[in-house]
């Protein structure tokens, strides 16, 4: 059975105002139409103390930083891209 992938996006207030308020939208999108909505479980989390690298995300327990809609696209392609 395919394993199954967690994601956080940070919605702490420093990270939520430096993007992730429209990077969440984005990505639930992407999960969407790359059908990867049973595979992902995507949630919001509390601030991650890192507000300084931030905005951020964290995949797998893995963080990612300074996500931003430029490089989101690039992020998800990189994590997602060969797993369908
Ligand atoms: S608000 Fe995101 S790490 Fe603090």
């Amino acid at each position: 059975m395919a394993r199954i992938i967690e994601m956080q996006i940070c919605l702490g207030s420093s990270c939520f105002s430096r993007g992730n308020k429209d990077i969440v939208m984005y990505i639930k999108e992407y999960l969407k139409k790359n059908h990867l909505d049973d595979r992902v479980v995507f949630k919001g989390s509390r601030c991650m103390d890192k507000c300084s690298n931030g905005p951020n995300l964290m995949i797998n327990g893995r963080m990612i930083e300074e996500i931003s809609l430029a490089n989101i696209e690039a992020i998800m392609v990189r994590e997602f891209g060969n797993i369908k």
